[in-house]
C-alpha cells in the first residue's frame, strides 16, 4: 500500500465515522437539490471560499501559490478568445456571476448572458448594464438558438450526468464559428476501472458537492463533444494550478474533522454546508491530475 492509498483510506474512516457514506454518493441530484445546496453553501462560499468575494470556483495559481487575482484566470482566458466580432456572450451557471461581472466591465460593447436556475435572488444580482440575468436551466436552451459568438462554463456542467444532452443545447445556442471554453472537474480512469477505495474517496468527494460521480470521464466528454459536430476540441489538465485552492480547503476540512469542531459545528450548521468539509478533505488526493481525477479546460469550436 502506497503513502496516499493509506491516507486516503485513513481519511475514508474518519469521515465515515460522522457521516452515511452510502447515503452521500446515493442523494437525489436534481436542480432542486441543487439550487438548495447553493443556499445553504452561501456562508461558506463567501466567508471561507472567496474571503469576502463573489468566486464560486477555484483560483488558477501560476507560482504554487493562491492570491486572490487567481480567481479570475478562467475570466481572463476566455477574455482572451474575443475577437473584433464578437458580440453575444453567455456564460452557464453564472453562479454569483463573478466571471460575467469581470467581463462585462471591461467589455462595455460586448452583450453578455448570465444564466443560473432560479436561486438566491439571482435576477436581483448587481450587475453591469450591458449583463442580461437569465434564470433558467442550461438542459434547455430554446430560447438562445444561434445567439452566441462565445459560451462559457466554469465549474457547472459537472452538475450534471447526462452530458450529451447539454453539450447538444450548447451546440445549438452557439452561432456558426461560435466558441464553447469550460472549465471543470473530471475523472481520468473509467470509474468501474479505479479500485475500490479510489471509487469510494471520487465518489464521496463528487456526491458531497453535489455533483454527480457518474458521467464525467474526460475521454467520454470530448467524443460527445465531438459526436455533436464540434471541431479542434483541445482539454488542457490544469489541475495543478488549482492545487493552491484545494489545499486552502483541505486546510479548513482537517481542522473540521477534529472532533469537537465537527459536533459544534454538524449542530449549528446544516449538513449540505458542511458536507463541503468532505470534498475538502478529499480533493487534494482524488484530484491528483493523472489516473482520478483532473481539473480541465476545454475548448472547441462549431464549424
Ligand atoms: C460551482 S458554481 C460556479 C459558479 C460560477 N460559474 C463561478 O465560476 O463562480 C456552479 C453553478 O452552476 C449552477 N447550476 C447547476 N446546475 C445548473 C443548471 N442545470 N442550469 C443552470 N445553472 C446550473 C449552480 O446553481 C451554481 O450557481
Amino acid at each position: 500500500m502506497d503513502n496516499v492509498e493509506r491516507i486516503i483510506k485513513h481519511r475514508l474512516k474518519v469521515i465515515s465515522c460522522s457521516y452515511d457514506i452510502k447515503g452521500v454518493v446515493t442523494q437525489e441530484l436534481d436542480c432542486d437539490t441543487i439550487a438548495k445546496y447553493y443556499r445553504a453553501s452561501d456562508l461558506f462560499y463567501r466567508l471561507v471560499h472567496s474571503r469576502l468575494g463573489r468566486s464560486i470556483h477555484m483560483g488558477l495559481s501560476d507560482d504554487g501559490k493562491f492570491h486572490m487575482k487567481d480567481f479570475f484566470k478562467q475570466a481572463e482566458y476566455v477574455a482572451r478568445n474575443f475577437s473584433e466580432d464578437t458580440r453575444n456572450v453567455l456564460e452557464i451557471g453564472a453562479g454569483m456571476c463573478m466571471n460575467t461581472d469581470y467581463l462585462a466591465r471591461k467589455y462595455p460593447d460586448i452583450d453578455f448572458v448570465a444564466l443560473d436556475l432560479p436561486n438566491r435572488n439571482f435576477l436581483k444580482m448587481k450587475v453591469p448594464r450591458n449583463v442580461m440575468l437569465v434564470e433558467g436551466d442550461y438542459n434547455n436552451l430554446s430560447d438562445f438558438y444561434g445567439k452566441f459568438d462565445l459560451i462559457y462554463a466554469v465549474e457547472t456542467l459537472a452538475h450534471t450526468e447526462n452530458k450529451s444532452r447539454v453539450i447538444l443545447e450548447l451546440y445549438k445556442a452557439l452561432k456558426s464559428g461560435g466558441k464553447l471554453i469550460i472549465f471543470d472537474y473530471y475523472n481520468v480512469l473509467p470509474f468501474r476501472k479505479m479500485k475500490k477505495y479510489e471509487k469510494c474517496a471520487y465518489a464521496l468527494t463528487m456526491s458531497a458537492m453535489k455533483t454527480p460521480y457518474r458521467g464525467q470521464q474526460i475521454d467520454k466528454f470530448v467524443k460527445d463533444l465531438k459526436d455533436a459536430g464540434f471541431t479542434m476540441v483541445n482539454v488542457e489538465n490544469l489541475t495543478e494550478k488549482i492545487r493552491p485552492s484545494v489545499k486552502k480547503l483541505e486546510r479548513c476540512a482537517k481542522i473540521y474533522f477534529q472532533r469537537p469542531v465537527l459536533k459544534i459545528l454538524q449542530k449549528l450548521i446544516v449538513e449540505d454546508a458542511t458536507m463541503n468539509g468532505i470534498t475538502g478533505y478529499l480533493m487534494d488526493l482524488v484530484f491528483d491530475g493523472k489516473r482520478i481525477g483532473q481539473y480541465n479546460r476545454i475548448v472547441a469550436v462549431k464549424l
